[in-house]
């Protein structure tokens, strides 16, 4: 059988429509929600996508900059420890992998969990361990802009392409990440949930992971 052009025509504008409209299920479903007057003004433009994005951001630095994320990746080679961030007592220090010098590791204090009392170690069912010495990714002593151009610099992001890649190590519930907030012994954990943290990091990535000053 062989199709006349006036088929052939109809195919192609029924797959212009599922196409067109697959693009607009696309879109409503990653549609940044703003106030509506917003919109009325710029309407569905790059800015506001820009301004979603950024305050999304912002959120997630709350997160990034709180105690039990920054605690592992200070400014200096030192990890801090407690709410105060204050340095990490016995002069533990970074060592060429994150895992700490000969005679200072830090597996050799931090166990595969929680260890049960005041001032005993946490641990979860990674190792434990900091960044390594050539991609040290600080958190500390950073603007949240600062932050945010480092997640998409592959030489400061341990070697990720792209900021979502880089952002998959929290999607993807990396056991370091999520120990934050079971982190035992009373610690306190970051100002929102994982989940909200997810969703802001998404909504971050996907309006263009537009950074903040
Ligand atoms: C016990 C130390 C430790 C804690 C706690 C920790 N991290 Fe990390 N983080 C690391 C290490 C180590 C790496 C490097 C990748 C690896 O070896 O797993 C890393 C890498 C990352 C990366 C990817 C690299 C980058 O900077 O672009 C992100 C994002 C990240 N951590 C976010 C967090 C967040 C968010 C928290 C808290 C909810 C957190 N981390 C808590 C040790 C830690
Ligand atoms: C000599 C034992 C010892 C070694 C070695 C050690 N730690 Fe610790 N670490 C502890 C103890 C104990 C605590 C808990 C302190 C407290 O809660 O008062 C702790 C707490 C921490 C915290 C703070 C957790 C929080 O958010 O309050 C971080 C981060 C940390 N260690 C990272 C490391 C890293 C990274 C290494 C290796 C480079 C390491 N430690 C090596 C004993 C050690």
């Amino acid at each position: 059988m062989r199709f006349s052009k006036t088929n052939n025509l109809k195919l192609a504008v029924i797959g212009i429509a599922v196409f067109a409209l697959a693009g607009f299920a696309w879109t409503g479903g990653l549609a940044p929600r703003v106030d509506n007057t917003l919109v009325g003004t710029l309407g569905d433009s790059g800015l506001d996508r820009e301004a979603v994005s950024i305050a999304a951001f912002n959120e997630t630095a709350k997160v990034f900059f709180s105690a039990r994320c920054a605690n592992c990746h200070p400014a200096g080679d030192t990890p801090t420890q407690g709410d105060e961030m204050t340095p990490h007592t016995q002069g533990v220090t970074r060592g060429k992998d994150g895992r700490g010098v000969y005679g200072m590791k830090c597996t050799t204090c931090h166990q595969n969990e929680n260890l049960d009392g005041p001032h005993l170690p946490p641990g979860t069912t990674k190792d434990w361990h900091m960044p390594p010495a050539p991609h040290k990714m600080p958190f500390q002593g950073l603007t949240a802009g600062q932050l945010c151009r480092n997640f998409k610099d592959p030489k400061q992001n341990g070697g990720f392409k792209t900021a979502k890649e880089a952002m998959e190590h929290v999607h993807k519930r990396d056991a370091l990440v999520m120990w934050a907030w079971e982190p035992g012994n009373g610690r306190s954990v970051p100002p929102m949930s994982f989940e909200q943290f997810d969703a802001k990091v998404k909504e971050w990535v996907d309006n263009g992971a537009a950074c903040p000053e």
